[in-house]
């Protein structure tokens, strides 16, 4: 039988999921993303070509593997068509391979209005998204009167769901001149699109447990991180869907018994993109090193990353929420020229010690980070072709967070290509 794998972020994103998604997926069949929309950014470095997927899953850049969009997706259909056709300037052929569940609901246009001007009236507590219209996509699915991939394919439906929203969402589009709220444009562009989706809707759920039955293998491709999940993460400063383990399952329609590992992705350190909690954060110096070093800046917006120590505490949770089996450790080379490498163990709370993250975010916020220093290894780890063969340093760093997480470590990666990683 194939091995089926999930592949989930443990912290707040930018994990480097799509680098791990495109080397996993050398061995795979079949690659699936299970929730979020285009506020994900997925990079994957092929030789000198850069690729970076919104919505598509990272599995496309081979050649001849199988791609689904699921159902627990928020699907930009114009972001989505833009994706295509970077794939078709990138000589990459998509046709016969890319499929889209008819129960994925819309991001439409307005969405992102109403995304921006939610944003605008959070004010202080806005929560930095990515203006992508994640949250009021989510929102319409969660309240039924969502669009959906379906309601492409017949006019008359999606007319009469169009003339829904005009009565829901009058405070935003009524009277706005804004092009996004122009429902008869949106109706007249969509059903240009609707020919397409036609081509790609097939039963999602049904073609993965076809695949699997057959001996398949099948890549579960998460986006965002365990911290921004809706349920689990820093809620309210989150994203709108479940991104940990178990978004897989309803994101696709699969059961239990279609996962036979799970895969933690973490950064060697920790970024976060938008306002919200994040106790290992280094304003000053060292911070804007990890930065430059890293190159922390969103893929999908371009805004520079907050960057910060490992955390133990937020890890050892998102180990625990998705049940990871392994984690592969990327970016291990941006910490190659730091004199010293600090990991969060536990935060000080009011005089206590915590090792697990609080119940109430505000808390969180309050916590002082508790640093176990280790010396830098100050060489270059890039190039390195095993475990063995990196600095001693750089070992005791890497076991001693497997230790603390009680997890393999499947694989490290030293550099964005697919020959800079080392399989343990
Ligand atoms: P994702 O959203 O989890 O897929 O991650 P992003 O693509 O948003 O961000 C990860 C960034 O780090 C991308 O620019 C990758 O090309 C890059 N990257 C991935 N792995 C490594 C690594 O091991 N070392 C370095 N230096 N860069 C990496
Ligand atoms: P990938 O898949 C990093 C963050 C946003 C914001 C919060 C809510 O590339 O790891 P949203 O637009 O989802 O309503 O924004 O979530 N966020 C991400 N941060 N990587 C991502 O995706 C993210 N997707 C959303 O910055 O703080
Ligand atoms: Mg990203």
């Amino acid at each position: 039988m194939g091995q089926n794998r999930v592949v989930v972020g443990c912290q707040w994103g930018d994990e480097g999921k799509g680098k791990i998604v495109d080397l996993l997926a050398a061995k795979a069949d079949v690659i699936a993303r299970f929730q979020g929309g285009a506020n994900a950014g997925h990079t994957i470095v092929v030789g000198d070509i850069k690729y970076v997927l919104h919505l598509i899953p990272s599995g496309i850049i081979h050649p001849g593997k199988i791609c689904y969009i699921g159902n627990g997706v928020v699907l930009d259909p114009f972001g989505f068509k833009e994706e295509l056709d970077f794939l078709t300037e990138k000589n990459i052929d998509y046709t016969g391979r890319l499929f889209v569940s008819p129960a994925a609901n819309l991001v439409m246009p307005y969405h992102k209005l109403i995304d921006a001007a939610e944003e605008k009236k959070r004010g202080t507590g806005s929560i930095g998204t990515t203006a992508r219209g994640i949250g009021p996509a989510y929102v319409d699915k969660v309240a039924r009167h969502g669009i959906r991939v379906i309601d492409l394919l017949s006019p008359d439906r999606l007319r009469e769901r169009l003339d829904l929203q005009k009565v829901l969402k009058e405070k935003y589009l009524a009277d706005s001149d804004d092009e996004r709220a122009d429902l008869d444009l949106i109706f007249r562009q969509l059903m240009e699109m609707a020919d397409l989706f036609r081509e790609l809707t097939v039963d999602v759920s049904l073609k993965l447990q076809q695949a699997d039955s057959e001996g398949k293998s099948i890549l579960f491709e998460g986006a965002q991180g365990a911290l921004l999940d809706v349920d689990l993460g820093t809620y309210p400063f989150a994203t709108s869907s479940n991104t940990t383990v178990g978004g897989a399952l309803t994101g696709l329609g699969v059961g239990t018994k279609m996962i036979d590992q799970t895969v933690g992705v973490v950064k060697a350190y920790t970024t976060r993109v938008g306002a919200g909690p994040f106790p290992t954060e280094l304003e000053g110096p060292i911070g804007e090193e990890l930065r430059r070093a890293g190159g922390e800046f969103g893929a999908s917006t371009g805004r520079p990353r907050r960057c910060g120590w490992l955390d133990l505490v937020i890890l050892r949770h998102a180990v625990r929420i998705n049940g990871v089996d392994s984690i592969a450790i990327t970016k291990l080379d941006v910490l190659d020229g730091f004199d010293e490498i600090k990991v969060c163990t536990a935060y000080q709370l009011d005089g206590k010690e915590l090792t697990e993250v609080p119940l109430d975010m505000a808390d969180l916020v309050r916590v002082k980070p508790i640093y176990r220093t280790f010396p830098g290894w100050k060489s270059e780890t890039t190039g390195v072709t095993s475990f063995d063969l990196l600095p001693e340093k750089a070992r005791d760093y890497l076991s001693f967070v497997a230790d603390d997480l009680k997890v393999a470590i499947l694989l490290i990666s030293t550099g964005a290509k697919r020959r800079e990683t080392i399989f343990v």
